[in-house]
């Protein structure tokens, strides 16, 4: 397992700006990686963004990550033979720029369990759902087809098991009568940039840590996720 600030007992320096690492991996049109850009830049997020790697050479993400002067890779999966060839190489890139976190924003592959394991406690995903309701695909039509009157999206800890890992954040919408697939999503896309980016901001201050294998908000063991209500 890598040595992570995460996991150690020194918290991160805060009276230098934004020494706190982010490498963000994108497949798509990178909403969540803007929020978080423009959080960094209005100084509520004290952290950089070394590097934004996407899988997919036509990202949109990739273009909003060199419009802020920010390194952006593609690390094109078609060209591997294997998930763990393609995983090899994206673990050494990543490693070599030394990020304190990996945020996956919307990065569309199954991530071999070596991958995850090596990156255990350091990396973050955002889910489109209240967790752990609607693991994997469509959750907008399941919550909609289930007749929800809440639904929402969640921020975890990313483990080997699909969408389970802890809970940090989750950001919850009414679901309205006349809602359809597309309505219900802007409402949730809209909590997701106000949710990942605080995320982000507690894990770099070190006001949440994860320590071998207990996630610690405020020194203390976090038993609920936080929750914020689009309003
Ligand atoms: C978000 O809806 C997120 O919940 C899911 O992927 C989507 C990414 O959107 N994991 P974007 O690329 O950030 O716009």
């Amino acid at each position: 397992m890598p040595s992570s600030k995460l996991q150690s007992d020194s918290s991160p320096d805060t009276t230098s700006d934004n020494n706190y690492k982010l490498v963000v991996l994108i497949s798509g049109s990178g909403k969540n990686l803007q929020a978080i850009i423009d959080n960094i830049e209005a100084g509520n997020i004290k952290a950089s963004i070394a590097a934004v790697i996407s899988n997919r050479a036509d990202a949109y993400g990739l273009k909003r990550a060199e419009k802020s002067d920010i390194e952006a890779k593609v690390l094109d999966h078609t060209k591997y033979d294997s998930r763990e060839a393609f995983d090899e190489e994206l673990q050494s890139l990543i490693d070599s720029y030394s990020p304190d976190l990996i945020v996956l924003a919307g990065f569309m592959r199954i991530l071999s369990d070596h991958f995850v394991e090596h990156f255990t406690g350091k990396m973050i995903n955002i889910h489109p759902s209240l967790l752990p309701l609607y693991k994997g695909l469509h959750t907008h039509q399941r919550a909609l087809a289930d007749k929800q009157t809440e639904h929402g999206a969640s921020v975890h800890f990313v483990i080997p098991e699909l969408d389970a890992g802890k809970v940090i954040i989750q950001g919850i919408v009414d679901v309205k009568e006349d809602d359809d697939e597309e309505s219900l999503a802007n409402r949730v896309h809209q909590i997701e940039h106000q949710i990942y980016p605080h995320a982000v901001k507690i894990l770099a201050e070190g006001q949440l840590e994860y320590n071998a294998g207990e996630v610690l908000y405020d020194n203390k063991p976090m038993l609920n996720p936080l929750k914020k209500q689009l309003i």
